[in-house]
């Protein structure tokens, strides 16, 4: 077992008090984390305002190139990246190299992106009065960036954050998620060797209720950018008062499959949206309507394919499915599956756990007011649920609290541009599973799934202001 401290103004700092750190999978220590305290907190917020003006004036060159070095670390150290991920998360070792892969990704686009950070010029005298006066914009970075990070993608949902706000001038306090917060230590060491100067990312652990609300709360920090819960992301909002906020919250994401379409490429996308790293994802695909004429043949088609699935140790090569992230999340879900159960739904196969891991679980003839349903499962639970029209399937879709992403399969045009107009989410993906991601597109949802877009150049949109310069000629 190792110890890990505090990052703040460059340097590691030895905490006041540390907990242990725990694999999801096997429960046995992993590492002591620090549990940071106010006053920490307050070290490295006070770290993160200092150096905001030393980030802002960094030339954009200065900011790319610290982002291409980390490209370039990553690079060379991404099979101990991916171990990180696995071990802390319990996310199979090939699903952690793909995170690694995305990552990489993801900081390439944020050093591109800060290249192309710039203003309009704005025609004055389009308006009367505005004759001979000559106006441009800038954008400016926000300041200081409190970011606060789930456990799911503990590399790339940083990098999300992390990312954007170097492009764009920012300094950072981080939050990771208390479970894992070994890869954020990682890239704030790989960021001081790419010469990021001191105090502009400070990596602060604990607890939610101390660290997170400090964040929140304090007048220094001028964005709250938040991946997480539907009820945490609205707390946060409730209490962030004039501070810009990014929210990627949760969700029940959901496919329609039309008639016709072929079942042999669309159930292995399926199984691939519902059970990757244990959907825990928040576009795990959890909802599944089909036409009535398809449902038999793409319901046995299902089960054959998840009953393929290999449920073990994260760190082995072939297993596809491991351990949730805590006890807690087995028990609920096995709950949630009982109700499910004893309201007359099917459970077609899993429904059951070992260890922390639960069985890949199909869940047939499912009540829109059963939680596997209703509620974000972050679980690998599929409800299947046969429909006559696409039509009827669009309503059942938007007969929900989120809207993040939703997918349909259809080979009619018409069918599939409907779709795009009238599911009520932030991304319809047509003829794809909802899960599609890559790390430039606009991502984020309505409803309870939140507000404010990431994508890296949308990201950068957010953590700048705007500001206009006008110069009178006369
Ligand atoms: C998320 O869980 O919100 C992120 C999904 C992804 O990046 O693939």
């Amino acid at each position: 077992m190792f110890r890990k401290h505090l990052f703040i103004n460059g340097k590691w700092i030895e905490a006041q008090n540390y907990s242990i750190l725990k694999s999801p999978y096997t429960s046995e220590p992993i590492a002591e984390i620090p549990m940071a305290t106010k006053e920490e907190l307050d070290e490295a917020i006070g770290a993160a305002y200092a150096a905001r003006k030393k980030m802002a004036k960094m030339p954009i060159h200065q900011r790319s190139a610290i982002l291409e070095k980390l490209v370039a670390f990553l690079e060379e150290r991404s099979e101990e990246a991916a171990k990180i991920i696995a071990l802390e998360a319990a996310k199979p070792i090939t699903t952690a190299r793909e995170e690694v892969k995305r990552t990489i990704q993801t900081y390439k686009f944020a050093a591109g992106e800060a290249t192309r950070i710039g203003g309009e010029t704005i025609s004055m005298d389009a308006a009367p009065g505005g004759e001979n006066r000559l106006a441009y914009t800038v954008k400016e970075p926000l300041g200081v960036i409190g970011a606060i990070t789930p456990f799911n993608f503990p590399m790339n949902l940083v990098a999300h954050k992390v990312g954007p706000a170097i492009a764009a001038g920012n300094t950072i306090v981080l939050k990771p998620a208390s479970q894992t917060p070994i890869s954020s230590f990682f890239i704030a060491e790989l960021l001081q060797e790419a010469g990021l100067p001191d105090g502009a990312i400070n990596v602060v652990t604990g607890s939610g209720s101390v660290i997170g609300d400090g964040i929140v709360m304090d007048d220094r920090v001028n964005m709250i950018t938040f991946t997480g819960s539907p009820a945490v992301g609205i707390g946060i909002r409730s209490r962030a008062g004039l501070k810009r906020t990014t929210l990627e919250l949760g969700s029940n994401a959901a496919v329609i499959i039309d008639e016709g379409i072929d079942k042999a490429k669309v159930v292995p996308r399926c199984v691939q949206g519902a059970f990757s790293n244990q959907g825990q994802v928040c576009i795990s695909l959890q909802r599944v309507y089909v036409h009535e004429n398809e449902y038999d043949d793409f319901v046995g088609k299902l089960i054959d394919e998840t009953k393929k699935l290999k449920v073990g140790n994260p760190l082995d090569e072939d297993t596809n499915v491991s351990a949730l992230i805590s006890e807690k999340d087995v028990e609920r879900t096995i709950s949630w599956i009982q109700e499910a159960k004893d309201g007359g739904a099917i459970v077609a196969t899993g429904g059951y756990s070992e260890g922390n891991a639960l069985y890949p679980t199909v869940i047939l003839n499912t009540d829109p007011n059963m939680q596997v349903s209703c509620q974000e499962v972050f679980a690998p639970i599929v409800i299947v649920n046969k429909v006559k029209s696409v039509k009827e399937a669009i309503e059942h879709v938007n007969n929900s609290r989120y809207g993040l992403q939703a997918g349909i399969y259809t080979n009619d045009i018409a069918q599939a541009l409907d779709a795009a107009d009238d599911l009520e989410v932030g991304g319809v993906i047509i003829n794809d599973i909802p899960t599609f991601r890559v790390d430039h597109m606009p991502y984020g949802g309505v409803k309870e799934s939140g507000t404010g877009k990431e994508g890296i150049k949308y990201a950068i949109e957010e953590m700048t202001e705007m500001k206009l310069v006008v110069i009178n000629r006369n």
